[in-house]
């Protein structure tokens, strides 16, 4: 059990929902939109971000996690919504959507810092898997390998 109720969980997929909207990814025509809940219930969202050199495209938990980082959070994660889909694909037809391998290291980073291990919520046509980020990155290298929580 993600530990939110349902009220905030569709609160924070249709959050991740709207930041879709601001996906730039002509060239994929994936959109994929985050969103992350801190433990003072602020939302912190983002969109993927390709890039004509397709292999510097940021997803939209990176760029998310990023844009948190950077207005000076480090802990309080407590919850992560993942929404996304082709845009030619009607809502019935979505996969359900985890983060990638890169976003699931970035995500540990802040939430190894703050000492929380937050529930992912993969949202797809009609489900949404919830998981815990230590179930999607087990036993993860993160601060801590470095023998400190890090400054
Ligand atoms: N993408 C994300 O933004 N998040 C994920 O978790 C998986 C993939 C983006 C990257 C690329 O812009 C597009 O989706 C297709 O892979």
């Amino acid at each position: 059990m993600s530990g939110l109720d349902p009220a905030a969980r569709d609160a924070l997929i249709a959050a991740a929902k709207a930041a879709e909207g601001n996906a730039y990814a002509p060239y994929s025509r994936f959109h994929v939109g985050a969103a992350l809940l801190f433990d003072d219930g602020a939302v912190v969202t983002g969109a993927n971000v390709e890039n004509a050199s397709y292999g510097l495209s940021l997803c939209a938990e990176t760029v998310a996690m990023a844009a948190a980082a950077a207005a000076g959070r480090r802990g309080g994660l407590v919850a992560v919504a993942v929404t996304g889909g082709a845009i030619d694909t009607s809502e019935a037809e979505r996969p359900t959507i985890s983060p990638c391998g890169r976003c699931r290291q970035v995500l540990n980073e802040f939430a190894t810092l703050g000492g929380t291990d937050p529930v992912v919520l993969c949202a797809g046509a009609g489900e949404v898997v919830e998981i815990r980020l230590s179930a999607l990155l087990p036993m993860a290298f993160g601060p801590a390998s470095f023998g400190t929580l890090g400054g």
